[in-house]
């Protein structure tokens, strides 16, 4: 991710599954159709636990697992299906082209983990950093950094505005 040139960047630092779920949700509302969002971090960091919330937030009863072996899932929402791959096995930008899911790139929600290996497959998408700190297993630093698209999103969930069905 630091190769984009973004200049648009929100931090959030949250406790627990809970509070990664709630800055998903707070982003949720602002997808749409054509979007993409790379996620980034460690195994472990959390890439998981934010799509099955982003997921749940718009609107999924779809059970959210890693797709590390089938690449590639897409969940039904009320709004538009989510595409959610995972290129932990891929070992290069090739055998992500070779996937094909190139032409369901408008029409869905596009959800990424490992998503640096395809940052130039997509215009202006957000990227979520997920970060863990050696002193809290707990704890996260969700860096979420974007493009002219993102900037009132990023504004928004700087805010923390939201609609999540979990209590602050
Ligand atoms: N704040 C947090 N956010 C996300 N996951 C957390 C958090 N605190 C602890 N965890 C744990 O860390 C692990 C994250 O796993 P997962 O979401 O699959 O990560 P990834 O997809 O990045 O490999 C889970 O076991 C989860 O319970
Ligand atoms: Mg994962």
């Amino acid at each position: 991710m630091e190769k984009q040139v973004s200049a648009h960047e929100t931090v959030r630092r949250v406790e627990g599954t809970e509070g990664t779920a709630r800055v998903a949700a707070d982003l949720a509302p602002h997808l749409h159709a054509g979007d993409a969002v790379l996620l980034t971090g460690d195994l472990a960091a959390g890439k998981t636990t934010f799509v099955s919330a982003l997921v749940a937030a718009l609107g999924s009863d779809a059970a959210v697992s890693s797709p590390t072996f089938s690449l590639a899932q897409f969940y039904a929402t009320p709004g538009p299906r989510v595409l959610h791959v995972d290129t932990y096995r891929l070992a290069d930008l090739t055998e992500f082209r070779d996937l094909g899911l190139d032409e369901y790139l408008d029409e869905v929600i596009a959800l990424v983990e490992w998503g640096a290996l395809v940052t130039s497959e997509f215009v202006d998408p957000l990227y979520v950093h997920l970060a863990t700190r050696p002193d809290d297993a707990s704890a996260r630093e969700i860096t979420m950094r974007g493009g002219a698209r993102w900037a009132p999103v990023l504004d928004a969930v700087a805010a923390g505005t939201s609609t999540a069905r979990s209590p602050e």
